[in-house]
C-alpha cells in the first residue's frame, strides 16, 4: 500500500548547519504522527520542507506517491496538505470568520475578472465560504465567535482559530506546529480534544510538540530528532525507553520534557 506521505533520504544545510539530515519516514492515512526532539533539533525545518517553504537540498519528499518536494504552499494545499505554524499567524484586525474565509479562497473557482466585475458567482462563492468558515469555527468549539474580532479573542482560542483556517482548504493531511505551546493546562485540553477530533474526521495529524505528555498520550507514532537526524521511531512506549532518546534529552532544557513524560 502507498503511504500518505514517503519523506526519503531529506536532507537541507543553512550555511554549514546541517538542519535535517537524511531522513525517510513513511506516514500512512489516518492517526496522529509526532516528531519530537531539542530544541534546534530541524523539526520546523522538516515541517517547512514538507509544506513548500524550503525546498530539500537532497531527496524526495512524495503526496500520495506524487514527488511534492519543493512545490509551493499554495499548490501543496490544493494537493490536500495544509499548516499551522509555531508562531500564531492570525489576523488580528480580522474577525474569526473572514480569518477562516482566507483559508476558504483556496478552493474557489472564480476568476480574478469575475471578482472584479462582481459576477453572481463570486457572491454565491463568498456565501459558501461563509457557511464553511461557521461550520468550522463549530468544529473547533469558537461557534459563538463568528463576528468577533480575533484582538479580542484569548489566546488558545486563537490556536484553534488558526488550525480552524488550515482545514478549510479540506486538507488529507494537516501539519500542527507546536499547536499547545504557551497554552494553559485548560487551553491545551481543548487543543487535545480537537486533534482527535481531527484525525477521528479521517484528517491525517502530523504534529510538532514539546508538551511530551500530550504527544504520548495521542501520537500512534512518534519520530525523534536530534540534530537534524532521525534517532529513534515508533510508539510512545518505545520512544520514551530508547537510551538515544534519553540521552538526546539529557543536558538541554528537554530533560525537564523527558521527566514529565
Ligand atoms: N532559515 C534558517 N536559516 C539558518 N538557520 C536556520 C534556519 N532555520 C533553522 N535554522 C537552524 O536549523 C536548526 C534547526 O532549527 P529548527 O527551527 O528546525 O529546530 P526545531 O527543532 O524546530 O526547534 P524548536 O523546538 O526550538 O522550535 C537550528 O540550528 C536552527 O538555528
Ligand atoms: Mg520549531
Amino acid at each position: 500500500m502507498t503511504a500518505l506521505l514517503t519523506i526519503e533520504n531529506v536532507s537541507v544545510a543553512f550555511g554549514g548547519i546541517k538542519a535535517v539530515q537524511n531522513v525517510s519516514w513513511q506516514i500512512p492515512q489516518g492517526s496522529i504522527y509526532s516528531i519530537i526532539g531539542p530544541n534546534g533539533a530541524g523539526k520546523t525545518t522538516l515541517f517547512n520542507i514538507i509544506s513548500g517553504i524550503y525546498a530539500p537540498d537532497q531527496g524526495s519528499i512524495r503526496l500520495r506517491g506524487e514527488e511534492i518536494g519543493g512545490l509551493r504552499p499554495d499548490l501543496l494545499a490544493r494537493q490536500g496538505l495544509s499548516r499551522t505554524f509555531q508562531n500564531l499567524q492570525v489576523f488580528m484586525r480580522m474577525s474569526a470568520a473572514d480569518n477562516v474565509m482566507v483559508g476558504c479562497h483556496l478552493h474557489e473557482k472564480t476568476s480574478m475578472l469575475a471578482q472584479i466585475a462582481g459576477w453572481p458567482s463570486v457572491s454565491r462563492e463568498n456565501r459558501a465560504s461563509l457557511e464553511r468558515a461557521r461550520e468550522l469555527l463549530d468544529f473547533v468549539g469558537l461557534k459563538d465567535h463568528q463576528g468577533r474580532s480575533a484582538s479580542a479573542m484569548s489566546y488558545g482560542a486563537l490556536k484553534r482559530l488558526e488550525i480552524a483556517r488550515a482545514l478549510a482548504t479540506r486538507p488529507v493531511i494537516i501539519l500542527l506546529d507546536e499547536p499547545a505551546a504557551g497554552c494553559n493546562p485548560t487551553e491545551t485540553a481543548e487543543i487535545e480534544t480537537l486533534i482527535r477530533k481531527i484525525a477521528a474526521s479521517g484528517v491525517t495529524v502530523l504534529l510538532v510538540e514539546h508538551d511530551m505528555k500530550l504527544v504520548m498520550r495521542v501520537s500512534s507514532r512518534i519520530l525523534v530528532l536530534d540534530r537534524g537526524q532521525l534517532i529513534c521511531e515508533g510508539d510512545a512506549r518505545r520512544v520514551q525507553q530508547d537510551d538515544r532518546v534519553i540521552t538526546a534529552y539529557l543536558g538541554t532544557h528537554g530533560s525537564r520534557e523527558a521527566a514529565s513524560a
